[in-house]
């Protein structure tokens, strides 16, 4: 496949500077400190895309709360922009999550997919609760995924494909520290 190896130059625009996600984050991590004082969390990262997002998140949720880190990885047969709405496990949990108070930590939900396939897989495990935070959602949800809830969302964002901390364009740019546009002429090899 010919590709273009994204830099700075190909930025259009910033949508979310560093410290918009950081305020973000602790907003987040506070309201989740909130409703799990009493309860232990079961992390379930969703790797490559919300590991930034998930260790700045962790990283600010009251100590005392204990916290298990989980890592579970899922490869779409889509192109870099869409899923194409097929899913492989790459990577599953390492422990069982029965009676577990599930926290699923996500970059994006684009058209639903992704969360309702991770949804389905781990609710069959019995755990007690399973909540959902995700960094970003987009308004591109399936009518069938309509009702999916995130309970703890960073930002809605318009329809762009959008890249950096964590989020890629074939695997690159995941560690720019902001999340940015592409011009459009950057796609067009
Ligand atoms: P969904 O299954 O369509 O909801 O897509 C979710 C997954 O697609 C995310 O976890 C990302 O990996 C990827 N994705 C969706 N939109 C974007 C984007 O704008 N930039 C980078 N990856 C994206
Ligand atoms: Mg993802």
């Amino acid at each position: 496949m010919i590709m273009n190896i994204p830099s700075q130059k190909d930025i259009e625009k910033i949508l979310l500077n560093k410290n918009q996600i950081k305020k973000k984050v602790v907003e987040l991590a506070g309201l989740i400190s909130e409703d799990y004082k009493n309860k232990e969390i079961y992390a379930v990262i969703v790797l490559k895309g919300a590991e930034n997002f998930a260790h700045d998140l962790i990283s600010k949720i009251n100590l005392r709360i204990p916290i298990i880190k989980d890592y579970f990885m899922l490869s779409s047969y889509g192109n870099a922009f869409e899923s194409s709405g097929k899913v492989k496990v790459v990577l599953d949990l390492g422990q069982s999550i029965k009676n577990k108070d599930v926290l699923i930590i996500e970059d994006i939900i684009d058209s639903g997919f992704t969360l309702n396939y991770l949804l389905t897989v781990l609710e069959a495990r019995g755990p007690n609760s399973i909540k959902v935070s995700s960094l970003l959602n987009k308004p591109t949800r399936k009518p069938e995924f309509k009702d999916l809830k995130i309970d703890y969302l960073g930002f809605n964002i318009p329809n762009y494909f959008v890249v950096g901390y964590g989020l890629d364009y074939c695997q690159y740019c995941r560690n720019w520290p902001f999340i940015a546009v592409l011009k459009e002429e950057f796609y067009q090899v």
